[in-house]
C-alpha cells in the first residue's frame, strides 16, 4: 500500500529500557552528560565517543552508533526545545530510520512523555516525513519502518495517548492528500479530478458535503473571471465547494483556494523555466479541501465551506487577450492586462460567491504571486488581510505548527496602481510591490466581510528537501488551517 502510516503507541519506561532497531535519544543543549546517565549501562561506549565528536546537543546535531541494544542516536534539540523541535526532531527519527533500515523505531521522550504537545509533534513529524510520491518510477522502495514507540516515565493513560496521537493521525493523510494531489502531473490533475477527489472526500468523510459546477451552470452563477480564464483550454473548468456544517456550530468560516490546474501564463506566456512547476498553481485548492475534510474528521464545532474556482490557464485560441474586460457577479469590471495575472480573476468570483453566504470571516490561499518567493521564499507564506485579529490568529496558528507566515502591508498607497482607465480595476501593477497590488485586487470582492489572504506561493512547493518532507509538494497551510480552526472553535 502506498503511504500506509506507521503505527505510534506510547510506552511507559526508562532510557535504558527502550528497544527498537532504532533507539533515538534527544539530547538538548549541554544535556550531553544528564543523557547518559539516564542512559546508565545502555550508553556504554557512547560516553567516551558522543563527546570525542563533539556532540552538544546542539540543534540538528546527531550522532549515530551501533550498540549491543542496536542503533542507538543521539539527537540534538537545542536550548528550550518548543513543538517545532520536537516535530523536526520526530522527522529525523523517521529520516534515520529509512537510512538504517529499521522497521521498529523507539524515541525516548523522558518526563515529557506526560505532555500531549510533545507526543503529537514527535508524531506528527515521524508521520509527515514519511511521505512519498513514486507512484511514476518503475522501482519503488518499500517503506520499511513500521512502528514508532514513544518511550518515557509515567507514560499517560491509554486512552489520554491514544486520543492524542488520533487527532493526529486524522489529520496526516490529508496533508498526504494534498501533496499527493499537487504532485500529481498536470494533465492527470485537471480540474475534473480535483472535484472528482472532493466528491471521494465527502463520500469518505461524515458530514461533508460537496457541490461542483461546470458548463452552463457557471454562467447562470456568472463565474466570469474562472470562464474567462478557461477560454484558452479544451479541459472543462469547474467550481467545487465543499461544506461542513455541524449542529450548533460556532462559526461560519469560508476558505477559497486557487485551483489552476496548470499555469501556462495564457496569451502573456510565461518563459519554459518558469512553466515547469506550474501544476502547482492548485495548491491552494488542494490545501483548503483537506482542511475541510479534517475539521470534519475532527469534528469541530465550526461550519467551513471550501470554494475551489480550478482551471487550467493555456493560451488555446478562443483564449481571452490582454484588454479583454471581465465584468463579475458583484457588477465590477476588470481590464486583463495580463493573463498571467489569472489567479486573482478565478479568486474575485469565489471571494464575491462566498461573501454573499455571510460567513464570519474568509481567508484564501493562493500561489498567486512570484513577488511572494521572491520576498520571503520558501519557508514562510505572505499575510495580507483586512482584519488584523484573523492575521494574528493565523500567524499564531503558523507559527504553532512549523508552518510560518509573514505579514505584509494591504498597503492603500499602491490602490493606484490597479486603476484602469477604462475598466474599474486593472488585474496587474505598476510592476512593483506584486503581493500587495494583487492583494488590493482580492479587496475589491469581499466588501465589508473579514478576510485574510495566505500567498503561498514559496512554501507551497519545496526544489530540495525540507524538515518535514522531501522535494515537491508541501501541503502548507493544512495543518495551519486546522489548528486555526480548532482556535475559533474553542
Ligand atoms: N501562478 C503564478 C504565480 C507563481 C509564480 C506561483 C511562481 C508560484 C511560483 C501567477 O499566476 C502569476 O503568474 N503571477 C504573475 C503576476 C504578474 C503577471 C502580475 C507573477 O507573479 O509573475
Ligand atoms: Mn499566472
Ligand atoms: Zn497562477
Amino acid at each position: 500500500m502506498e503511504n500506509s502510516l506507521p503505527t505510534v503507541r506510547v510506552q511507559s519506561g526508562t532510557a535504558g529500557s527502550a528497544r527498537a532497531d532504532l533507539v533515538v535519544h534527544p539530547v538538548v543543549a549541554d544535556g550531553l552528560r544528564e543523557a547518559l546517565r539516564k542512559l546508565g549501562r545502555a550508553g556504554t561506549g557512547l560516553g567516551r565517543r558522543a563527546p570525542a565528536a563533539e556532540f552538544r546537543g546542539r540543534v540538528d546535531e546527531a550522532f549515530v552508533q551501533t550498540t549491543d541494544r542496536g542503533i542507538v542516536m543521539l539527537a540534538g534539540l537545542g536550548k528550550d526545545p518548543g513543538a517545532d523541535a520536537w516535530r523536526k526532531l520526530g522527522a529525523r527519527a523517521r529520516r534515520e530510520g529509512e537510512r538504517q533500515g529499521a522497521r521498529r523505531v523507539a524515541v525516548y521522550v523522558g518526563a515529557d512523555v506526560a505532555r500531549p504537545d510533545v507526543l503529537a509533534a514527535v508524531a506528527e513529524g515521524f508521520l509527515l516525513v514519511g511521505y512519498r510520491f513514486d507512484r511514476y518510477k518503475l522501482e519503488r522502495r518499500a517503506p520499511r519502518v513500521e512502528s514508532l514507540v514513544l518511550v518515557g516515565e509515567k507514560a499517560p493513560k491509554p486512552a489520554e495517548w491514544k486520543s492524542v496521537l488520533d487527532g493526529v493521525a486524522a489529520v496526516v493523510p490529508l496533508v498526504y492528500a494534498a501533496r499527493d494531489l499537487v504532485n500529481e502531473p498536470p494533465s492527470v490533475a485537471t480540474p475534473t479530478y480535483i472535484a472528482k477527489h472532493a466528491e471521494r472526500l465527502a463520500v469518505e468523510t461524515p458530514g461533508l458535503k460537496v457541490e461542483t459546477w461546470g458548463g452552463r451552470r457557471l454562467e447562470r452563477e456568472k463565474l466570469a473571471g474562472l470562464m474567462a480564464v478557461a477560454r484558452g483550454t479544451h479541459e472543462e473548468a469547474r467550481f467545487i465547494q465543499l461544506r461542513y456544517a455541524p449542529p450548533g456550530a460556532k462559526r461560519r468560516v469560508a476558505l477559497v483556494g486557487k485551483g489552476i490546474t496548470f499555469d501556462s501564463g495564457g496569451l502573456s506566456i510565461k518563459p519554459a523555466k518558469s512553466m515547469e512547476t506550474m501544476k502547482y498553481d492548485m495548491a491552494g485548492a488542494a490545501t483548503v479541501l483537506s482542511a475541510v475534510a479534517a475539521v470534519a474528521k475532527l469534528a469541530l464545532p465550526v461550519a467551513v465551506t471550501a470554494y475551489a474556482p480550478t482551471t487550467e490557464n493555456l493560451p488555446g485560441e478562443r483564449a481571452q487577450k490582454p484588454g479583454d474586460v471581465i465584468t463579475f457577479m458583484n457588477g465590477k469590471t476588470a481590464e486583463v492586462l495580463n493573463t498571467d495575472a489569472e489567479g486573482r480573476l478565478v479568486l474575485a468570483d469565489a471571494l464575491a460567491l462566498a461573501t454573499k453566504a455571510k460567513p464570519d470571516v474568509i481567508v484564501d490561499l493562493a500561489t498567486l504571486t512570484g513577488a511572494a518567493r521572491v520576498a520571503l521564499g520558501g519557508a514562510y507564506a505572505a499575510v495580507l488581510g483586512n482584519d488584523q485579529t484573523t492575521i494574528d490568529g493565523l500567524i499564531a496558528a503558523g507559527r504553532a505548527v512549523g508552518e510560518p507566515v509573514w505579514q505584509l502591508p494591504l498597503a492603500r498607497e499602491y490602490k493606484d496602481d490597479i486603476r484602469s482607465t477604462i475598466a474599474d480595476v486593472r488585474n496587474v501593477g505598476a510592476g512593483d510591490a506584486g503581493t500587495i497590488t494583487a492583494a488590493l485586487f482580492l479587496e475589491e470582492f469581499v466588501g465589508d466581510t473579514k478576510w485574510a489572504h495566505l500567498d503561498i506561493a514559496g512554501p507551497a512547493f519545496s526544489e530540495k528537501e525540507t524538515a518535514l518532507g522531501g522535494k515537491g509538494a508541501t501541503a502548507f497551510g493544512v495543518r495551519l488551517l486546522v489548528e486555526w480552526l480548532r482556535g475559533l472553535a474553542a
